[in-house]
């Protein structure tokens, strides 16, 4: 439970907040490539309150600016792209790549005033399909070196999904493993042949157990946390049976981030960003460690469950996300359908758009978010001191990982087995996925 002032400092992220001011001190996911993929790359961004535009000039050059003329406040999302410039087309006031205002033409021949005019702008750096952002003034911290940005741009998908309400309770869901054995529960296992490109549909490591189903008989987890050089490794055991435990590892990558295992062939990384204080996207790459990513079948599938352009669901607050109670009696816990993405916006939505924390109960399934809003809550103060040894802005490049895996150990050695059944993996993968074990645990 938090005080109201405790949770408005955790949630709030507009400029000059306080956790704005924190969650501009990294590289966030701003916009998808495949948003800038038509004819004229330019889109409109909203990211920690701030109304923006993308666009990709001639020369392949990214940039991230305001969105109101600097003139007489005119949106350049409807801008004309000239070469490498934005022009704005309320009196053709046009901005270079850096946000220079160049060119005046109703102005008087001759006239210096647009030298004094500059857009804001953000440095933007594009990774296998995300357009991330740093927000913040001065050096930017290096990217981790972690698998979705190790891996080849054929073996990584990336998507993004539109929820209504802080990017904080979205989050949360993340590092709450218990969850999984009910809002996600299936009645009935499918065949984990039609699992491609699904979560929880696969089978459990290597055995022949659906993971829905080991979902469903094993509610309990026994979870433990450790904090790490990234934020955290959450770990929930489930005991099968008298010799053997399964182990979910997953991960909160500071600041607003996690990790966790999809399938036996694909991880994700999933990014909660702020759109503004009620509203959020999440961002996820799908990387595989085996075959390339069938790019085709995983955005249809997933278009399918999307609008474009601003990727809102189909299913959400304002049709009851579909909800069906026969469902509900026969097939899934929730009665909303298969899409597990769906279930986490329910849950996270019908919250309200800024959960009150002041009336909560946290149970010992909540070890994971007592403990990530306590690191959440010291980096803010940290922050706001000045300080430059925030978490994850130094020495960035040397994470790799995290591991995120679904294994199946012995009762009495599953901390080495898990490790070594994730080193497995990653020594058949087929690119460079070796875990250097000195690195950044
Ligand atoms: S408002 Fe943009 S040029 Fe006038
Ligand atoms: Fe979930």
């Amino acid at each position: 439970m938090l005080s109201a002032e405790q949770n408005a400092r955790l949630t709030q992220i507009g400029p000059n907040s306080p956790a704005g001011n924190l969650l501009r001190q990294y590289w966030v996911p701003a916009a998808l490539s495949d948003e800038l993929a038509g004819d004229r790359p330019v889109v409109p961004v909203r990211l920690m309150g701030e109304d923006l535009v993308l666009f990709r000039g001639e020369n392949n050059q990214l940039s991230l600016v305001q969105r109101h003329c600097p003139h007489r406040g005119a949106d350049l999302c409807y801008g004309r792209l000239e070469g490498d410039s934005l022009r704005c087309v309320f009196h053709g006031w046009l901005f270079d790549q850096s946000g220079q205002c160049v060119e005046q033409p109703a102005e008087p021949e001759g006239s210096k005033m647009h030298q004094q005019i500059k857009l804001r702008n953000y440095p933007v750096i594009e990774r296998n399909g995300i357009v991330f952002a740093y927000m913040a003034g001065g050096t930017p911290p290096a990217f981790p070196n972690i698998d979705c940005f190790r891996a080849p741009h054929s073996h990584v998908f990336a998507f993004k999904g539109l929820w209504q309400c802080n990017w904080l309770q979205a989050l949360e869901v993340g590092i709450d493993p218990a969850h999984a054995s009910f809002l996600h529960r299936f009645l009935e296992d499918e065949d984990p042949a039609e699992s491609y490109g699904k979560q929880f549909r696969d089978t459990a490591a290597d055995t022949e157990i659906p993971m829905t189903q080991l979902l469903r008989e094993f509610p309990r987890p026994d979870l433990e946390i450790e904090e790490t050089a990234f934020g955290l490794r959450l770990i929930a055991k489930r005991k099968i049976d008298d010799q053997r435990l399964h182990v979910r590892v997953t991960n909160q990558l500071f600041p607003c981030a996690i990790t966790i295992p999809m399938s036996n062939e694909m991880n994700i990384t999933q990014w909660h960003v702020p759109i503004d204080d009620t509203n959020c996207y999440w961002y996820a790459m799908f990387t595989s460690f085996t075959d390339p990513v069938d790019k085709e079948k995983m955005r249809s599938q997933r278009l399918k469950e999307h609008r474009l352009p601003d990727y809102a669901p189909h299913k959400n607050q304002s049709n009851q996300y579909h909800y069906d109670p026969v469902e509900q009696q026969k097939m899934t816990y929730t009665g909303m359908g298969q899409d597990i993405n769906v279930h986490d916006q329910w849950a996270c939505e019908s919250m309200g758009a800024i959960q009150d924390r002041t009336d909560e109960h946290l149970g010992r399934t909540d070890v994971g978010i007592i403990r990530y809003r306590r690191i959440l809550s010291k980096m803010i103060e940290k922050c706001g001191n000045g300080e430059a040894d925030l978490l994850m802005t130094e020495n960035t490049s040397s994470i790799q990982g995290p591991r995120s895996i679904d294994a199946i150990t012995s009762l009495e050695n599953w901390q080495q087995e898990w490790q070594d059944f994730d080193d497995k993996r990653r020594s058949a993968a087929s690119w460079e996925a070796h875990y250097n074990k000195e690195f950044a645990e």
